[in-house]
């Protein structure tokens, strides 16, 4: 059985664009048997440009002009190497109150990187509506490869995961306030024994009334209030900060998922998460694996290279309310009949139980899998095997990416960072939020309980930024 729209192959918006451009298309051959030729044609060049535009984004409500210029739109976000549609954030740069001597240090990033990606872009988005003219380049911290569960040992680089290059130049281009520092010791003014503040920034937010756990409602209201408690000596006990003496100041740890992200508007919220970019070495091997799981696919019958991906979160360090092998097997396996897959690729980062879900696949599903390390040979495999736990974790993201249906589970920030991600393919830069716990955009389903909100991890469809 093959579901129809997934026929349709590649970077492509699927559903959301056929019918519109179906109905379009009817209409004109309608049309077209009750007017006289020469005035059919004319009218079909331009309301072919004029009906394709509302069915992917209302070009009337599109940005101001200054912030125009191709709105970006025909970009595919939910591609791993997009290019960065940067005017959203050149206007949250343009309207933001900036402080010299202000400095936000984002430097304890750490888990896999569904996390990593939230501590880092939630204290940047804080950091711009504080108004900080300085920014740390943010660093990572390394799991410990023995004990999975322990998240703090060194810190690497940026570039461990990302491309600092498109990160800088992201922020040069379109956030010029800001200045990038790769050191502490270079931010000028600071001393040789540099004071860090740690602020925990709920402690600004207008909270009367909310449950302790509520993000931020008003991160509208952070700026002013920080700033307030900046520049006012009683409050903070030190002067407010100059060109000459910078005032640093860093999360204390745990700020995740605390920005409401659509209050930014879907343009901003879509695209913000574009700063982060995997760096060449993870893109081109996880588009290698793609590659060679597409032909996977072709050598075992499938004519179009179609697959299921599949994200199995049972590894030592999942938590005990996550839902179990089982579980997740069992809707896996049911999606994977349903929509008539015939292979699939397993990100697991245990390789036994991704021997068990092929059995268990092959008997159920008449389904084969495979997995990365199936899929890469020689040099590949050697670099692949060179990675880190964590970076091989964005080689399943970019290979799962390119599936042509996604199972996952709740509560990882990984599956739902992917499902976010994915959902990009049916709006581009207005898509509007992912309906948490559907299938409803065709694209992906992540199996999990979404009774409640906060035991249940529903905040982070909130707080993410795909
Ligand atoms: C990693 O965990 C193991 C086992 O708990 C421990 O022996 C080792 O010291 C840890 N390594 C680091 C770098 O923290
Ligand atoms: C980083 O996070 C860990 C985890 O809670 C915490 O123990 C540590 O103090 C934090 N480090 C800094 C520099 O804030």
């Amino acid at each position: 059985m093959v579901i129809g729209y997934q026929t349709l192959k590649g970077f492509m918006p699927r559903r959301n664009i056929f019918l519109p451009t179906l109905c379009i298309v009817l209409l004109i051959a309608v049309w077209a048997f009750r007017a006289p030729p020469s005035s059919v044609e004319k009218w079909i060049d331009t309301s072919a440009i004029r009906g394709a535009t509302p069915a992917k984004a209302p070009s009337s409500s599109g940005p101001p002009t200054q912030y125009g210029n191709g709105n970006g739109n025909d970009v595919d976000l939910s591609a791993p190497d997009a290019p960065f549609v940067g005017w959203p954030l050149r206007r949250v740069c343009d309207e933001a109150n900036w402080v010299e001597g202000l400095v936000y240090i984002c430097d304890n990033n750490s888990g896999g990187i569904g996390n990593i990606r939230n501590y880092i872009q939630t204290c940047i988005r804080y950091g711009i509506e504080a108004g900080a003219t300085g920014l740390l380049l943010p660093r990572i911290r390394k799991r410990n490869e023995t004990d999975l569960a322990d998240l703090f040992t060194d810190y690497l680089p940026f570039d461990y995961m990302f491309d600092e290059r498109h990160f800088r130049d992201a922020f040069a281009a379109n956030c010029p306030q800001i200045t990038l520092y790769d050191d502490i010791k270079d931010i000028p003014g600071v001393g040789s024994k540099p004071a860090v503040e740690h602020i925990t920034p709920k402690k600004f937010g207008n909270r009367d009334g909310c449950d302790w756990r509520d993000q931020n409602r008003h991160t509208d209201r952070f700026g002013d209030r920080f700033r307030k408690w900046l520049h006012d000596a009683k409050g903070s006990g030190r002067p407010a900060p100059s060109a000459t003496h910078p005032r640093l100041i860093r999360f204390d740890w745990g700020v995740l998922w605390d920005w409401l992200t659509y209050r930014d508007g879907p343009e901003f919220a879509n695209t913000f998460g574009g700063i982060l970019r995997f760096n060449d070495q993870l893109l081109r091997l996880g588009k290698a694996t793609l590659e060679n799981m597409h032909a996977f696919a072709r050598a075992n019958g499938v004519e179009d290279g179609r697959f299921l991906g599949v994200h199995l979160r049972t590894e030592s360090d999942a938590l005990g309310f996550w839902p179990t092998y089982n579980t997740q097997t069992d809707a896996y396996l049911k999606q994977a009949t349903k929509r008539g897959f015939e292979v699939a690729y397993i990100a697991t980062g245990d390789s036994l139980e991704a021997q068990n879900f092929a059995g268990a696949a092959i008997e159920l599903a008449q389904m084969r899998v495979v997995t990365k390390a199936d899929l890469l040979d020689d040099d590949d495999y050697a670099e692949l095997e060179s990675l880190t736990w964590d970076q091989q974790g964005v080689i399943d993201f970019i290979v799962l990416l390119g599936s042509d249906f996604f199972v996952g589970t709740m509560p990882s920030s990984f599956s739902v960072y992917m499902a976010m991600k994915r959902h990009l393919k049916t709006g581009g830069v207005y898509t509007r939020p992912y309906k948490v716990g559907t299938e409803g955009d065709g694209l992906s389903y992540l199996v999990g309980n979404y009774e409640k909100y906060w035991e249940g991890w529903l905040f982070m469809w909130d707080g993410m930024w795909p």
